[in-house]
Parts: C-alpha cells; sequence; structure tokens
C-alpha cells in the first residue's frame, strides 16, 4: 500500500508516467489529442469552413491536406505537415498568433509520438454500449420449437428418481375438475359440474372438459387479468391525487374479449401499439391504443406540462418493451449500461416513435355485444 502510494506521488511529481499503464496510440489520440483538435483547431479547419482549405475533422481529410499539400503521413511526423505547423517551423505556426498560442510542449510531443505510431484515429463507439453480443443473450434468439422428447415430465422424473422418489398419484376426477375449472375460470366447479363430470364415462371428457372451461367468458377475465397486470393496468391515475379513469374499464373488457375471441396474438400486438393508425375506423383497434395511456399519470398546477409530457413517453417506451420485448428499457433513459445491450441512443430511438403521439377522446360506438 504505502510503496503504490510512494510510486504514485513519485509519478505526479517527476511528470513521469508510469510505464506499466501507458497508453495505446488509440487511448491518447482518444483522451488527449482529438480534445485539442477539437477544441482548438476545428473551429477554423472544419468541414463547413476549411481555412487553407484544411479540415481536421477525419483522418482521411487530414491525409488528404489543404492548399500546400498532405497534412499528415502516417509513421513519418518529419513529413507531415502537421507537426511543423505544431512545432512553428517555416513560419507556419497553428494556432496562429505569437508564441504565447502555441500549444504546451507535452501536447505537441504527443502528436508526434501519435503521428509516429501510424495515427490511429477509433471512431467513437456508435451503437452498442454493453459487453454482450445479442446472439450470446437469451432474450434475443429466435424461439425454437418445442423439442418433445424433452417433455417437462421427463426432467421431474428424471430428478425425482435420482432421489429415490415415485411421483404423486394421479389425481382422481373430482380434483381434476376442481383444479381444471379454478386455473381456467378462476371459479371453482358447480356440484352439478362435478358430478356429471365424475359420471362422464366418455373417452373425451377430459378433453370436453377443457374445451367447455375455454370456451366459458370466465376464461378471458379470468386470463386477462394477467395481461392487464403486465401492461400495468389500473382504474386510477396514480400518484398523490390517485384519479379515476372513468373510461379504463373500456380497454379492459376489450382485453378480455380479445382473449375470449381467440384474437391471434400478432393482431393483438398490432392493436395495442398502433391499432388507430393501422386499422383506422375501427373502434375495437383504438380502444386497444389504451395501453399507451395505461401508465400512472398526474399534471396538476405545479405540474411543467414538458415535464408530464416527457414522464408520460418514458412510461410509454418502457411499457412498451417490457411487456412486448420482455426487456426492461428504463435504465437506459440516462445512462449507457455496461450490461445493457440497448444504448442510450437506441433507447431515444425507440421513444421517438411515441413521440407524435397525442391525448384524444374520440367518439367510440359500442359493440352491438356490450351490456352498457
Ligand atoms: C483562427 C483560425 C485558425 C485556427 C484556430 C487554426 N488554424 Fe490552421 N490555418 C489557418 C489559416 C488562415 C491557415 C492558412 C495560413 C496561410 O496559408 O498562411 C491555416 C493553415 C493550416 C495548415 C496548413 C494547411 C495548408 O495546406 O495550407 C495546417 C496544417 C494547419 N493550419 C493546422 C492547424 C492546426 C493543427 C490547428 C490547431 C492546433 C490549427 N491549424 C488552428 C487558420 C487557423
Ligand atoms: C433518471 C436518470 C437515471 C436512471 C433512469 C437511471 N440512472 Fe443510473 N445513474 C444516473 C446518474 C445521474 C448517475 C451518476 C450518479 C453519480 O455520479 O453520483 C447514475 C449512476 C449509476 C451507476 C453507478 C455508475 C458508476 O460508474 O459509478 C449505476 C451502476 C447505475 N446508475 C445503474 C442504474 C440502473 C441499474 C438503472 C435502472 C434500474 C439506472 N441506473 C437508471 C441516472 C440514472
Amino acid at each position: 500500500m504505502t510503496l503504490l502510494f510512494g510510486l504514485l506521488t513519485f509519478a505526479a511529481t517527476s511528470g513521469l508516467t508510469l510505464t506499466c499503464f501507458a497508453e495505446t496510440p488509440e487511448e491518447l489520440f482518444a483522451r488527449k489529442l482529438l480534445p485539442v483538435l477539437e477544441r482548438d483547431c476545428q473551429g477554423c479547419h472544419g468541414p463547413a469552413k476549411a481555412q487553407s482549405k484544411l479540415d481536421l475533422s477525419t483522418r482521411e481529410a487530414l491525409v488528404k491536406g489543404g492548399a500546400r499539400g498532405t497534412a499528415l503521413v502516417p509513421g513519418k511526423p518529419e513529413q507531415s505537415l502537421l507537426i511543423h505547423v505544431l512545432e512553428g517551423r517555416n513560419k507556419l505556426q497553428m494556432p496562429p498568433g505569437d508564441e504565447s498560442k502555441k500549444l504546451p510542449p507535452d501536447v505537441i510531443a504527443a502528436f508526434r509520438t501519435w503521428v509516429d505510431a501510424g495515427a490511429p484515429w477509433p471512431q467513437r463507439k456508435a451503437e452498442a454500449s454493453g459487453d454482450y453480443k445479442a446472439e450470446d443473450l437469451w432474450a434475443f434468439r429466435p424461439l425454437r420449437p418445442f423439442d418433445d422428447k424433452k417433455r417437462i415430465d421427463d426432467f421431474i422424473n428424471a430428478r425425482l428418481a435420482e432421489r429415490g422418489l415415485s411421483p404423486a398419484p394421479k389425481a382422481d376426477r373430482r380434483t381434476l375438475i376442481r383444479r381444471a375449472t379454478i386455473d381456467l375460470t378462476g371459479l371453482p366447479p358447480t356440484l352439478e359440474e362435478v358430478d356429471a363430470f365424475v359420471g362422464d364415462k366418455y373417452p373425451k371428457a377430459w378433453e370436453n372438459l377443457l374445451e367447455r372451461l375455454l370456451a366459458s367468458p370466465r376464461y378471458g377475465e379470468r386470463w386477462g387479468r394477467q395481461w392487464l397486470d403486465v401492461v400495468r393496468y389500473a382504474d386510477t391515475s396514480g400518484y398523490s391525487n390517485d384519479f379515476e379513469r372513468p373510461n379504463a374499464w373500456r380497454y379492459r373488457d376489450y382485453v378480455i374479449r380479445s382473449f375470449n375471441s381467440d384474437k391471434p396474438y400478432d393482431r393483438f400486438i398490432r392493436e395495442q401499439i398502433a391499432g388507430d393508425e393501422l386499422f383506422p375506423g375501427n373502434p375495437e383497434a383504438v380502444i386497444a391504443t389504451g395501453f399507451l395511456r395505461a401508465g400512472p399519470w398526474e399534471h396538476t398546477g405545479m405540474s411543467v406540462a414538458a415535464v408530464t409530457r416527457q414522464s408520460f413517453l418514458d412510461d410509454v417506451t418502457h411499457a412498451t418493451a417490457a411487456t412486448f420485448l420482455g426487456l426492461t428499457l428504463g435504465c437506459a433513459r440516462c445512462h449507457d449500461h455496461k450490461f445493457d445491450p440497448i444504448p442510450t441512443r437506441e433507447y431515444y430511438r425507440m421513444q421517438a416513435i411515441f413521440a407524435t403521439t397525442e391525448f384524444a377522446r374520440p367518439k367510440l360506438p359500442f359493440l352491438p355485444n356490450q351490456n352498457v
């Protein structure tokens, strides 16, 4: 500890760099030289305004050079006009002006080292921030068809056998109908239903029971609730006022209807994200976009409209990703994450999809079968 501290102090006071932490030429350029070019040169030598026809914003442009020809010969500082002007030789000094405008000697020396090393110009990390590759993430792999040979039962039985256990006995018919009915409708079966099933010796009794339960309107009510949880559904707005949302139930009923009518999942997704645009004039599809409006919301006399609006956009961006991509996005709102595949830049690209969304209260007729 003391030794390390001593070393660091020595390095700091003597102006030496610790060679064990030596920078690569790329790092040297990115940390020390690029900021100098941006601050001290590009105001006069950029793509828009290029004094003496010299653009200093890319390596290619530097090699191409200005009125006097190439300004950079990678690997050869002596032949690079760039180094000559920084050192103020041949009466041409950059940045222009008297001696006091010259860059500090260590910066000029660093430019020399960099040219000597071949003048690498690393591109800014443009896209992905994460240390992951998309193909390594299970969430981004294409779905594989279910492998019939590896049934869940086989996994369970294998572990039971490992521990010398045997499976529980098969459920009797009374238990079976009770489980199936509660699972699919959320309600217990009636006594008549239990008796009918227990007495039903027809080989397809079990299939018939499941079909009956799946066809029951209670099925959509029971399983629609799971979806309503996924999409953060609520009948009130949240926050301190928690105002009621008198029309939220129309989205709730839309979900139940979708489950009960076996709506294909891709259609279900489209309706909720962009039903108003994809299926204009279809009241059902417009009600579906209630998904976008289902998040928490508060706008009081003390709120700043732009902030409320931004909270809405953040909610909708995050909810869409969490619901339909199975991917949480909220953290990328403020910073890139070392271990996240979606950087902040992409977060706002995704948000841009919703940026034109405005709230509206269109008149939407009730469906003929709606009991209102
Ligand atoms: C205030 C504007 C200004 C700034 C800042 C400036 N330059 Fe220049 N630069 C010029 C002008 C004007 C010329 C042309 C001078 C001449 O031909 O006598 C020039 C010429 C050059 C040339 C010669 C180009 C050629 O082929 O004629 C190089 C190389 C150069 N500058 C590099 C730099 C570098 C590197 C920096 C930053 C450290 C820099 N300049 C900052 C204005 C500027
Ligand atoms: C509203 C903006 C915002 C959101 C959303 C956000 N962060 Fe941050 N995060 C920051 C800020 C600002 C800092 C820097 C704080 C500081 O310097 O003290 C930070 C710092 C961090 C750090 C420490 C980084 C370091 O190098 O020390 C971690 C880890 C982190 N955030 C993780 C997360 C995670 C995980 C999420 C999502 C659950 C998240 N952040 C969401 C703004 C945010």
